[in-house]
């Protein structure tokens, strides 16, 4: 069955067209198309239409962590989202350290079918940082990982993230780091600064990421390396990072929404919820952040989406797991912060979720330009909207967002990967095409 969507905007530019979709492919795009006689319509008059987005960093928890989320909770939570592609961290149980984890995984995301699950390698053989996992037979693998990272810990020995950049040479794959000093952080609970001084909680300095990017800079220079920086979060770094692409290092960045609207002011609640790692900076930071992700020295938002069972959470703050929830607020937290205030237009949002993203992982068919002939990966998206957010109704298995309550802007009317729509008005849309309600979408 074909697609028609109509009244939307493209880039939210220009005047309002319908497009056509049909194999898989955007067929035909004009002011008013012709109706096939078996074909789906999805009417969205005003809303702005973008390429489907693509994230970088996802925690979907499976193996080993199906109490916080599976490839199914996390691949709805993606679909509601507008997400077309993410990329799932290897920091399970077992580890993502070899051939047979990373296709199941894709294997899994294949099966649900609601967006393309990208496995993540682990850089070192369990994340222990001691020796290098087998990055060559994972990129040969059927899954094809194109990136590898050790998230939730750092590379930290200088020997092996140079070996580990060497390979990532001769594969053509891209090492996404989590910049973290662990010496600087042992013990660490909070942003170091006034906050956490005046809350007693051991501060996690800002050094401690910048020297890591500044150091894996040189390293990726030496080796001619792509390397990604997760999670930017300090001002300082971002300092590095252009410095760095001056040079002509090729380094790309990301930033996750939390460190684009929060800061560590939260933290006087002692709520887990605002828990995180790297912690939530100051306003100072968040600001650096949103102008450094609008000028393109931080090339695209990634979620760090990182659910974490009910235990893990309610408890004290040091006992308490870092991380909080992402998939389904990342658009909204986005124009919140920059689309609202004026300094990101919609072909910004499309850079910025899409297109950057899917060329940083190499993926050929996502973050394409809308036009005919391209694939129909898109998202639909209704920019005048309003919500409220509630973790008990997100499509995660887990609730721990720390935007509970909180109204944004910014909804996602329909998400279509390859010409099947996978969301539509808050609700999964099953490959049967029945709508189904995942926690209760995003509405209400
Ligand atoms: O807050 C975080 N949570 N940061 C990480 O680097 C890992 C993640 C997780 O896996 O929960
Ligand atoms: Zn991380």
């Amino acid at each position: 069955m074909s697609v028609l969507i109509t009244g939307v905007r493209p880039y939210g530019e220009g005047g309002q067209v319908e497009l056509l979709l049909r194999d898989g492919v955007i067929a035909e795009i004009g002011a008013e198309l012709v109706r096939p006689g078996d074909v789906q319509v999805i009417e969205a008059p005003g809303a702005v239409l973008l390429p489907g987005f693509v994230d970088l960093h996802t925690h979907l928890r499976e193996p080993g962590g199906e109490d916080a989320e599976t490839v199914e909770t996390g691949s709805a939570a993606a679909a509601l989202g507008g997400f077309t592609a993410v990329f799932a961290m290897p920091n399970t149980d077992p580890v993502a350290d070899n051939a047979v984890v990373v296709e199941h995984v894709r294997n899994r995301g294949e099966k649900v079918g609601l967006v393309d699950v990208h496995p993540v390698g682990a850089v070192t053989v369990g994340l222990r940082g001691q020796r290098l996992a087998e990055m060559g037979t994972m990129a040969a693998s059927w899954a094809g990982v194109r990136m590898f990272s050790d998230d939730g810990r750092c590379v930290h020995d200088p020997l092996l993230m140079r070996r580990a950049l060497e390979y990532a040479t001769a594969l053509d794959v891209v090492i996404a780091q989590h910049a973290e000093d662990p010496r600087l952080t042992d013990g660490a609970q909070a942003h170091e600064g006034a906050v956490a001084a005046r809350l007693g909680l051991a501060g996690w300095p800002a050094s401690a990421e910048e020297t890591i990017v500044a150091r894996d800079c040189a390293l990726a220079r030496d080796a001619g390396a792509r390397l990604h920086v997760c999670h930017v979060s300090s001002a300082r770094t971002v300092e590095v990072l252009r410095a760095a692409k001056a040079a002509g290092i090729e380094v790309s960045a990301e930033v996750t929404p939390h460190h684009l609207l929060l800061t560590d002011a939260r933290l006087t609640s002692y709520d887990p919820v605002n828990k995180v790692n790297p912690p939530l900076r100051t306003g100072s930071d968040t600001a650096t952040m949103r102008q450094a992700l609008a000028d393109g020295v931080i090339d695209c938002l990634a979620t760090d989406h990182a659910p974490h069972p009910a235990q893990a959470k309610d408890c004290e703050w040091a006992a308490a797991r870092p991380g909080m929830l992402g998939l389904q607020t990342a658009l909204s937290v986005l124009v919140h912060t920059m689309v609202e205030p004026g300094m990101l237009d919609w072909r910004g949002v499309a850079r910025v979720l899409s297109e950057r993203p899917a060329e940083i992982a190499g993926l050929p068919d996502q973050g394409r330009p809308i036009a005919v002939g391209e694939p129909a990966t898109l998202t639909v998206v209704d920019p005048d909207a309003q919500w409220t957010v509630r973790g008990a109704r997100l499509a995660s298995l887990a609730s721990n967002t720390p935007y509970e309550g909180m109204r944004l802007p910014a909804q996602v009317v329909a998400t279509v990967l390859r010409g099947r729509v996978t969301a539509r008005d808050g609700k999964i849309v099953e490959r049967s095409g029945e709508l189904a309600a995942r926690g209760e979408g995003v509405r209400g």
